[in-house]
């Protein structure tokens, strides 16, 4: 991995054998792109990448041209990365480059989340200095290459440099006011691109969309105050014959948590333009003389074998080097929580007999979700009032969480910390601190506003009614939720020209406080949710290396949604439990096997009721929690590959193998049983060709159908028990509907696991 810079030709090249990305500072100081893709020979010029010279009827700058980080008004008539309006109300800036820096390893963000590394030999970054003469303004752009992944971390860095040191007559004073600070944006010398999204709503998120890309604008955005369960801050640019293995792609992937955008514009001119960062809709920030504004991160991913590619890089990288801290390389507990199992209407000893039960089963965390603090036996209060109800819990936090450790099980514990109830101990003493505009009224959302966390005041307070109640108790794990939007934004804290700033400084308030929760309690695994997945983001992974992918359990709704989610985020983030059946979000009844054999691909857990199980369900479960925790460490950290899309058909399959290649798990799924007889071979990846796998199929075949395979067996010369070459399993495919494994006749939402230990080398 290497950054090389040529001052003859002014290019920067920055390469890891995998990509490379080169960028030109051009004769006039401007910068711009000229290639993202495989790596290239770090030896040659690649000038002539750049723009053509005929302009025609463009002006100055040309709109042929490929910059690194377009500014607006000045002759670029696309997207611009950047808009800064001067005291003097223009808002034309004309950045060139005055300084660059190259150096070992990557520097964090102040305040904001982003990847790392644990060695400076892991990395190498460049820091671009580019100014506008006139204003002082000055553009720092940061590019880190890392050594293992394709991938380029970009941020960018806006000061306000003050004293005019150019000599140049300034256009302002003191004032600057940026109101478009892109993270990253990257010109495309072409638009043979299918654009990917993951959009959706509450509880159906992760959906993934493919289009082709047309002329225009075309993105995602979000301006909730959450990065949203409506669109995700990822989006992947697909040539149009790319698939799950092969093909180029290109991923953008925000390490941001509130108000983004993520767009491209295809021109006239057959470029594509991607922008990606916080959203400029409503966003301004002062910048006074010497000051700073850093944008959060944007990782850049390349990709030669399709979304799968993509999909490998963005897993690694964030699941060792986004994710943190002590549960980051370690197998999750197998929870239980109580949410779905009782709603609200609990108490200690209703908490207790799910915990008994779950424990007899080999759960190992029971996890105590919302209705637990003040007086809330509803959705309509205390929120904010950080203090637990004796009438459901005469021995507090404490007693339970004591009881349930004697049973040799960890607790953990639901908290909503950015939120306020009207009906509050907390709202009766501080109505200020609800966000909204001093009189209008305020729109409830579930009965309840947000608590400002632009003020310091505020942050403060929670973390010391959050410490106090962490402190008072065993407790292991924390599910903190956030269940609603933001409307009405303001802050009582800032002055009228500084309200634009409310939204960013929200997140930077919420950052805070989960930077100081869980360093002051670093044992404790956090879980972030939003209402389901309407913050799952990699600016949440970083304090929380899971989160509660979606308040649909439904293991046939999950296929989508988890399908959906992997395009960017690894299993190990996302928050998956066995639920209910019927299911309580779509009614449907499946059998619980495949809820687990959906499940297991998460972050696992349940969500129910033990005592309402038949015994034979029951069974299931004990029998599924032995299998998880014998798989766990594979499931966690093996490479996931997506098989068969359940976007296609009523089929889907996917699996996961470990970085050595010897062990592997495939799960076939069928949505809809099909009559006999069907041969559904799904061809499998990422195995050892030459090698030999031993097949065992999970859940084993019941007795009966077993004996019929047994015969079938003795035909075939198969059995339940099975050996197939590593090639064949990749090239002809695995039988999945094979009789030798179990009955051909399925029924709908049927689901085997298939587990493959390597044998021969
Ligand atoms: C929304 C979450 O997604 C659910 O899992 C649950 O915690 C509820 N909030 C509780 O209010």
């Amino acid at each position: 991995m290497k950054i090389t810079h040529t001052p003859e030709n002014g290019e920067f090249h920055l390469s890891n054998g995998m990509i490379s990305y080169i960028l030109r500072i051009y004769e006039n100081g401007y910068a711009g792109s000229l290639y993202f893709g495989k790596a290239l020979s770090p030896v040659r010029p690649y000038g002539h990448l750049g723009p053509r010279d005929f302009r025609g009827f463009s002006h100055g700058t040309g709109d042929f041209t490929r910059f690194e980080y377009p500014s607006a008004g000045n002759g670029d008539f696309r997207l611009p990365a950047i808009t800064v309006v001067h005291a003097d109300g223009s808002s034309v800036i004309d950045p060139v480059y005055r300084d660059h820096r190259i150096y070992s390893g990557k520097k964090p963000i102040p305040g904001l989340p982003a990847t790392y590394v644990e060695s400076d030999s892991e990395a190498e970054t460049l820091e671009i200095d580019l100014v506008d003469e006139l204003s002082g303004v000055i553009i720092t752009l940061f590019y880190t290459i890392f050594a293992d992944y394709p991938v380029i971390a970009r941020h960018v860095r806006v000061t306000n440099g003050g004293a005019n040191t150019s000599g140049c007559a300034r256009v302002s004073g003191a004032g600057e006011t940026l109101t478009c600070a892109m993270s990253a944006s990257v010109d495309l010398p072409d638009q043979n691109w299918d654009l990917i999204a993951l959009t959706g709503a509450w509880a159906r998120e992760f959906q993934a969309e493919r289009l082709p890309l047309r002329r225009g604008v075309q993105g995602v955005a979000s301006v909730r105050g959450v990065s949203g369960s409506q669109q995700n801050p990822f989006i992947a640019l697909a040539r149009t014959n790319a698939d799950e293995r092969t093909g180029e792609a290109i991923g953008f992937s925000l390490a941001y948590s509130g108000n983004f955008r993520a767009e491209c514009e295809a021109d006239s001119f057959g470029m594509t333009r991607v922008r990606m960062g916080i959203n400029p809709a409503g966003f301004s920030w002062k910048l006074g003389a010497g000051e700073s504004f850093d944008t959060p991160e944007a990782i850049l991913c390349w990709s030669e074998t399709g979304l799968g590619g993509l999909s490998d890089a963005y897993h690694a990288l964030y699941r060792t080097r986004l994710a943190r801290g002590h549960w980051r390389d370690r197998d999750r507990p197998v929870l239980i929580n109580n949410w779905e199992g009782t709603y609200f209407d609990f108490d200690e000893e209703r908490l207790l007999s799910i915990a008994r039960s779950a424990q007899a089963l080999g759960v190992e965390l029971f996890v105590l979700d919302d209705g637990w603090f003040g007086k809330r036996n509803d959705d309509t209060s205390s929120l904010g009032d950080w203090f637990v109800n004796r009438a459901k819990l005469p021995g507090g936090i404490d007693g339970l969480a004591r009881k349930v450790e004697s049973l040799g099980m960890k607790f953990g514990l639901w908290i909503e910390p950015e939120m306020i109830s009207r009906e509050s101990e907390l709202f009766s003493a501080h109505p200020d601190w609800a966000v909204g505009v001093p009189g209008r009224p305020r729109t409830e959302a579930r009965h309840q506003y947000v608590l400002d966390y632009s003020r310091a005041e505020i942050v403060d307070h929670i973390f010391a009614a959050i410490t106090d109640v962490l402190k008072s108790a065993p407790i292991s794990y924390v599910k903190w939720d956030m269940n609603r939007n933001i409307t009405e934004p303001y802050s009582m804290s800032l002055p009228a020209d500084r309200q634009g700033e409310f939204f960013h400084r929200y997140m930077l308030g919420v950052y805070s406080l989960f930077d100081r929760l869980t360093s002051a309690f670093p044992d404790i695994l956090f879980e972030s949710c939003s209402s389901g997945g309407a913050r799952f983001d990699p600016g949440m992974l970083f304090y929380a290396p899971q989160a509660w992918l979606s308040d649909d359990s439904d293991a046939v709704e999950r296929l989508r949604i988890q399908w959906g989610a992997s395009l960017c985020y690894p299993p190990s983030s996302m928050g998956a439990h066995v639920s209910a059946s019927p299911n309580h979000q779509v009614g449907r009844v499946t059998p619980i096997a495949t809820r687990a054999a959906v499940a297991f691909f998460g972050a696992f857990g349940y969500e129910l009721d033990p005592a309402r199980l038949p015994q034979s369900e029951l069974d299931s479960v004990k029998n599924q929690i032995s299998f998880y925790k014998a798989h766990r460490t594979l499931f966690r950290t093996g490479r996931f590959i997506r098989l068969v899309s359940p976007y296609d058909g009523t089929d889907a399959s996917w699996m996961v193998v470990s970085a050595d290649r010897s062990r592997a798990i495939v799960a076939f799924y069928r949505v809809l049983g099909k009559p006999f007889p069907v041969a559904v071979r799904v061809k499998l990846a990422g195995l050892e060709a030459d090698a030999a796998y031993r097949i065992t199929v999970w859940p084993a075949p019941v007795a009966e159908s077993a004996s019929a395979q047994a015969a079938d067996g003795a035909r075939t010369g198969e059995s339940a028990l099975t050996v197939r070459g590593g090639d064949e399993l990749m090239y002809s495919g695995l039988r999945v509907l094979d009789s030798a494994f179990f009955e051909p006749q399925t029924g709908d939402f049927w689901a085997r696991l298939f587990v493959l230990e390597r044998i021969t080398k």
